[in-house]
């Protein structure tokens, strides 16, 4: 197995997380990973807002629904934000923004991996709370948050969380998803 392949194996969802400090030269590490990403036209939609002073923090953790509870340790939030016009809209509803931050978001997880640090995206969090704490104007889209923070103790997570936190790596089988020369999946219809 190559060492990359290996990093990303590593890489979990992880969510027992330490409250322990991480630093801003870390901080600005697992950022310039980030901002090597390509993107269309390279426009680099990305807008990272990162948040670790405490008022702050504790303000955007307000946006965090009851199932993210196990965020509320860490020591560093980062909001990725974007907007459509920042990237290239081309036919067949291909706005690339968001494709272009998810791929500043996957350098960035490789490597805040390689570094001991967890970097974990979510969607679950009220986008207007975050937008009023931070100042970010209306127009932009807050696509993600990531939490950042060194691993913790599983023990503080639920009884449904723990068990993901130290089970296996969850996976379709790769068939399910590749197809050589020819669409071939068997994906339900459209709702
Ligand atoms: C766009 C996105 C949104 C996510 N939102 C949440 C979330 O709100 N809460 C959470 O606990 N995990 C969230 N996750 C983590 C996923 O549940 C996790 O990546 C997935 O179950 C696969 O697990 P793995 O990353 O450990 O392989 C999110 C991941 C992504 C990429």
């Amino acid at each position: 197995m190559t060492a990359l392949l290996h990093a990303l194996e590593t890489r979990r969802a992880r969510r027992a997380l330490s409250s322990e400090p991480v630093s801003r030269g870390d901080v600005e590490t697992i950022l310039a990973a980030a901002h090597l990403a390509p993107s269309c036209n390279n426009n680099q939609p990305w807008r990272f807002v990162v948040v670790d002073e405490p008022e702050v923090l504790a303000k955007v953790k307000e946006a965090l629904p009851g199932g993210n509870y196990w965020a509320k340790p860490a020591p560093v939030v980062l909001a990725v934000l974007s907007r459509r016009d920042l990237d290239c809209t081309l036919s067949d509803a291909r706005d690339y923004f968001l494709f272009g931050c998810g791929m500043a978001v996957g350098n960035l997880m490789a490597q805040a991996t390689e570094m001991g640090l967890i970097a974990h995206p979510i969607g679950g969090y009220k986008p207007e709370v975050v937008k009023a704490v931070l100042g970010i104007p209306l127009e932009y889209v807050v696509i993600t948050l990531v939490i950042v923070a060194r691993p913790g103790d599983p023990s503080s997570l639920s009884e449904k969380h723990r068990a993901i936190e130290l089970g296996p790596r969850d996976r379709r089988p790769l068939d399910e998803v590749v197809a050589w020369n020819r669409f071939a999946f068997a994906d339900p219809p459209p709702a």
